[in-house]
């Protein structure tokens, strides 16, 4: 550490007055600081202005950048983004605050709406500024964790027992692909969320939900907890009730399975049948995701050079959930935290690609940049460097934590607004119509006049 102290300064001494930017750096708050506002812009470059980003990157990852920027404005105690941030969240929020935005209706999965509600879990925690009425041009704004409960809420209703003895399926909609689809990252983010809800409000019902969603995960060996090499793995369909696993491995899942377990110690008072899994999955994490020098990688696709740009920005959520188990759970601070500083320095000496000279790459094993760039580049890079800071600013919030912390609304998204009542009537006559084995083209034809049929009739 000393020794690449020195180094750096000499280095900078000799080309500082050459270039704008070298290599990043991950000592000191106040460059790590600096340095993350430069990897934030370089994310920003891929920004369309209105909650989303460019293609090709999907809805969802917008809900992944904008939860690593709130955790960044309170590391950093930085409020620039303040307003692009609830403008962002805002735009999306939808009609009845739950991430299911209009735009989206056709093509929202369960991870996609769980990831926003992470993020939305993230500015309750960190007590992110609200957004002021009027941001968007939305009145009665609630705050945030409410919205995350209304995610829940929604997503919570569609725990489905008809295949597999439960779980979500990945997608909501019968049309999609993947309907018959039952995955760790859609059960991942109700997971995750239950045990967030249940810190944060200290309610013993939350609680109990994450552990019926985490008993399931394990019921169906998606998550596989042994001493020496769990396994977190991707999902499988529910034509042979959950039996033919796809067992392939990603950093974001065993990230969304820890993280969540983590708070599930921290809810449960240290429980120690939480710390015991919480080992044991970190035990698996460290094993599947960091090389021989303890840097973090993407081990499915990195190698092979085959990820897409969905997986390129996986290394991200994973490093958020490190920082927030180390945080949650004491024993294992300095173990995470270790490696996660030798991974923020790799990812930082990525970060000199570019015309900008600071843009990251995919792969950290070199110090320099590999040749790839993109959101999820930034975002990885973003997520594993700003994960140091945590350890030195306070914890996660609770309600309990002081008389002005959001109150929530436990019935949020569970109202019968009309248009969830189309909703119902439009997962009723999918359900009719996919068993009479009608052709897609029709079931959507069927879709498309019963949501038109609806704005027509809310007209009157
Ligand atoms: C941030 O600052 C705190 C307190 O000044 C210090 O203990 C900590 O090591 C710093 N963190 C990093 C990553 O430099
Ligand atoms: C705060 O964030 C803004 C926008 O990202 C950035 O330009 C600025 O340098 C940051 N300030 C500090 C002190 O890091
Ligand atoms: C959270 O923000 C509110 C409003 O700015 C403030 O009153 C409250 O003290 C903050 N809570 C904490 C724990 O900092
Ligand atoms: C927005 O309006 C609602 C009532 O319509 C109120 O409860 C809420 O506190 C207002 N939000 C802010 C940030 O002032
Ligand atoms: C389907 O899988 C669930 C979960 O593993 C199991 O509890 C149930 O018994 C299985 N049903 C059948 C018919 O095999
Ligand atoms: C943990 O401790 C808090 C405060 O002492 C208490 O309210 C809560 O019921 C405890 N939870 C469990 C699961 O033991
Ligand atoms: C890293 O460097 C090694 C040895 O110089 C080289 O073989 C490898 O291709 C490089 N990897 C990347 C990702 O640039
Ligand atoms: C706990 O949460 C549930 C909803 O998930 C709600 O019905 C209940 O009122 C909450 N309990 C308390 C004490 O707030």
């Amino acid at each position: 550490m000393k020794v690449l102290q020195i180094c750096n300064f000499i280095v900078l001494l000799l080309i500082a007055p050459f270039t704008e930017s070298l290599s990043l750096t991950t000592t000191g708050n106040a460059s790590i600081c600096a340095d993350t506002a430069l990897i934030q812009q370089g994310a920003l470059d891929y920004y369309s202005g209105d909650g989303e980003f460019q293609a090709p990157y999907y809805w969802w990852e917008g809900g992944l950048a904008f939860g690593l920027m709130i955790e960044n404005t309170f590391l950093c105690q930085n409020t620039s983004l303040d307003s692009l941030l609830q403008n962002a969240l805002i735009q999306q929020s939808g009609d009845n605050w739950d991430f299911m935005p209009a735009s989206q209706t056709m093509v929202e999965g369960n991870d996609d709406q769980g990831v926003w509600g992470l993020t939305l879990m993230t500015a309750a925690e960190r007590n992110f500024s609200r957004a002021a009425n009027g941001t968007a041009g939305r009145k009665n704004i609630p705050d945030w964790v409410t919205m995350a409960q209304a995610v829940y809420n929604t997503m919570y209703a569609r725990w489905d027992t008809s295949t597999c003895g439960g779980g979500l399926r990945w997608q909501i909609y019968t049309w999609n692909n993947g309907y018959n689809y039952k995955n760790t990252i859609a059960n991942g983010c109700l997971f995750n969320l239950a045990a967030r809800l249940g810190r944060y409000f200290n309610n013993d019902t939350y609680l109990e939900q994450a552990e019926k969603v985490f008993d399931w995960l394990i019921d169906v060996k998606f998550v596989q907890l042994n001493d020496g090499s769990s396994k977190v793995y991707d999902g499988a369909t529910i034509n042979n009730n959950c039996t033919d696993m796809t067992a392939i491995e990603w950093s974001y899942n065993y990230g969304i399975i820890l993280g969540g377990a983590a708070y599930m110690y921290d809810a449960t008072n240290a429980s120690s049948t939480w710390l015991n899994r919480v080992n044991q999955l970190w035990k698996g994490a460290d094993t599947a995701f960091f090389n021989d020098d303890g840097i973090m990688y993407e081990q499915q696709c990195q190698a092979a050079k085959s990820c897409n740009n969905d997986q390129r920005s996986f290394k991200s959520l994973f490093s958020m959930m490190l920082e927030y188990t180390y945080l949650l759970v004491p024993p294992l601070k300095d173990e995470i935290y270790n490696k996660l500083t030798t991974s923020a320095e790799a990812a930082a000496g990525s970060c000199d690609g570019g015309y900008d000279g600071h843009t990251c790459g995919m792969n950290w094993f070199n110090s320099t940049n590999d040749g790839y760039y993109g959101l999820g580049e930034q975002l990885c890079a973003l997520g594993c460097i700003q994960s140091l800071l945590a350890s030195s600013r306070p914890d996660l919030y609770k309600e309990t934590t002081n008389e002005y912390m959001a109150k929530g609304d436990a019935s949020a998204g569970t109202q019968t607004s009309s248009s969830s009542n189309e909703e119902a009537l439009l997962e009723n006559q999918m359900t009719v119509t996919n068993g009479d084995k009608v052709g897609a083209a029709f079931v959507t034809a069927i879709v498309l006049s019963i949501l038109i049929a609806g704005s027509v009739a809310m007209l009157f």
